[in-house]
């Protein structure tokens, strides 16, 4: 039986806890989360492992990074869930703040991130979003003072942000990206993925489906324009509204017209019934 990965939840018992691995040289890897944990944040944890002796994994359904329109209030929650597949994952540390230790009274701070922050994608529909999960992944990051941090590539943007927030920043540590794990049928794993009704659900895979297509297509030689116009059709024949399906710069986001400007990231956001699902390709 693995053992139960230890739970702090005020900064001074986190601090206690990273002690002995300081003062034993042990590389620390700390793995963000807001739980509802699933084989896409275990992939990360995996990965976390083989980088580094220690694994502390954060679960905080941090509140600034949903809109008041936004599902804060019914995220799924499943604290127990998520110890037991951490103790089987072989997490040493479980860093799991209230929002009052993450924001106390009189909280006043925020990191502004521009740049791939302001690509017009994620940033465009969700225009809190970025410089909140900014603020709680800088928190996050002095709090553990981690030698590695694993974030997925499911959220391409918010993993540019967060890379180029490190730089920027000259936090001493290295962001380390991990390839998306999706579902047999393609759909990328998501906590939200549970709010699909089974129609819905069946509808899904389209989107992944759609941008492995197109990174065909682009990769032929075919016009990215040409591409990106069929692309969006189809995803709405499938009943998707789009909030966007574009080519951009896979390093700064900014909007690509043709191959040779590239490394290209295929992004997408579209809502179906009450869900809103993202997902991303390389060319
Ligand atoms: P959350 O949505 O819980 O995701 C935590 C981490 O798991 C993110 O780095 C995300 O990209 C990764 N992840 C989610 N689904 C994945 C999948 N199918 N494959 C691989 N990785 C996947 O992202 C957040 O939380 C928050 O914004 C956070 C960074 C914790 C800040 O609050």
């Amino acid at each position: 039986m693995a053992n139960r990965p230890k739970v702090v939840r005020t900064v001074s018992a986190l601090r206690g806890a990273l002690a002995p691995f300081r003062a034993a040289g042990e590389p620390v890897a700390l793995v963000p989360t807001m739980g509802a944990l699933h084989a896409g944040h275990l992939a990360l944890v995996r990965e976390a492992r083989r980088r580094a002796r220690r694994v502390v994994v954060s679960i905080f359904v941090n509140p600034t990074q949903f809109a008041p329109n936004e599902d804060f209030g019914s995220y799924p929650r499943r604290f127990a869930a998520d110890l037991k597949v951490l103790s089987e994952a072989g997490a040493d540390l479980v860093w799991a703040p209230t929002a009052a230790v993450m924001y106390p009274k009189g909280f006043a701070t925020r990191i502004a991130p521009q740049g791939a922050a302001l690509a017009g994608l994620e940033d465009g529909f969700r225009p809190h979003f970025f410089g909140a999960v900014a603020t709680v992944v800088a928190k996050l990051f002095l709090q553990v003072a981690p030698d590695f941090a694993l974030f997925g590539e499911k959220d391409y943007q918010q993993l540019r942000v967060v890379t180029q927030l490190a730089k920027d920043l000259d936090l001493p540590l290295k962001i380390v990206g991990v390839k998306t794990v999706r579902e047999g049928d393609g759909l990328a794993l998501s906590s939200r993925n549970v709010y699909l009704s089974a129609a819905e659900r069946a509808a899904a895979p389209v989107l992944y489906r759609v941008l492995r297509q197109s990174a065909a297509q682009i990769r032929k030689g075919v016009p990215i324009a040409r591409v990106l116009t069929r692309a969006r059709a189809e995803v709405e024949r499938a009943g998707f509204a789009l909030d966007y399906l574009e080519a951009r710069h896979a390093l700064t986001m900014v909007p690509i017209t043709s191959r040779k400007d590239g490394p290209i990231r295929l992004v997408v956001a579209a809502r179906i019934g009450r869900t809103r699902l993202i997902d991303n390709i390389a060319v």
